[in-house]
């Protein structure tokens, strides 16, 4: 590529190294979620512990990401992307930043609502049913212990 020895039009060394350093937190915080959910409660409450940590850690390298990209220019796009291309490629840009926040934040409060909140999560979760069939048809997987699905 003609344009490799050009810094300007390549992505700093900050910005690549956050970005893989999220990738693979993201990556295995996912991971961790998941292998958690069937574990006995005494060792999937043990592994969330560190998936939640992580996940506030994705929160703040993040943020720290972000401010990055405010401070430093991003390299031009391709000149040959059309008009639409390039709007497509800001717009999945920006929708990758708001997850990378939203996802982390909706389990703080989801972290944050399991004791207060818990009454008001079961009803809604009673009433939606995608919701519903989950819980029912696999309780392990529901951690609120709710009784308006199954008894308990
Ligand atoms: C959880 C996984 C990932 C997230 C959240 C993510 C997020 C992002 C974001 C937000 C940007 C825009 C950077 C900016 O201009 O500010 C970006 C750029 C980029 N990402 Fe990822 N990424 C992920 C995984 C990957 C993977 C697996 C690859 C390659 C296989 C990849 C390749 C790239 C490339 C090549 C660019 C630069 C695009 C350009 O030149 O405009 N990313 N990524
Ligand atoms: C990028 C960061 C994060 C990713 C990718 C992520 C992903 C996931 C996934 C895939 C699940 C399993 C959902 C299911 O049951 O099918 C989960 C559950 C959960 N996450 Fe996260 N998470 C992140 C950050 C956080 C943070 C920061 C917290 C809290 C501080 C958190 C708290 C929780 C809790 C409490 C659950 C259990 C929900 C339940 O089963 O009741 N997560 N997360």
């Amino acid at each position: 590529m003609a344009n490799d020895n050009n810094p300007a039009a390549r992505y700093g060394r900050g910005a690549v190294v956050l970005h893989w350093l999220i990738a693979l937190a993201i990556a295995a915080n996912y991971v961790l979620a998941w292998v958690s959910e069937d574990l006995p409660k005494e060792e999937r409450m043990a592994l969330m512990g560190n998936h939640k940590a992580l996940g506030i850690a994705i929160l703040l390298l993040t943020m720290l990401r972000i401010v990055w990209r405010l401070v430093h220019k991003a390299p031009p796009l391709v000149e040959t992307l059309k008009a639409w291309e390039a709007a497509l490629s800001r717009v999945t840009h920006a929708a990758l930043y708001f997850v990378m926040l939203a996802v982390p934040l909706a389990g703080w409060g989801l972290h944050s609502s399991a004791s207060q909140g818990r009454r008001w999560a079961c009803s809604a979760c009673s009433i939606s049913p995608p919701c519903r069939l989950a819980s029912t048809s696999r309780p392990s997987a529901c951690s609120m212990n709710c009784t308006k699905c199954l008894p308990r």
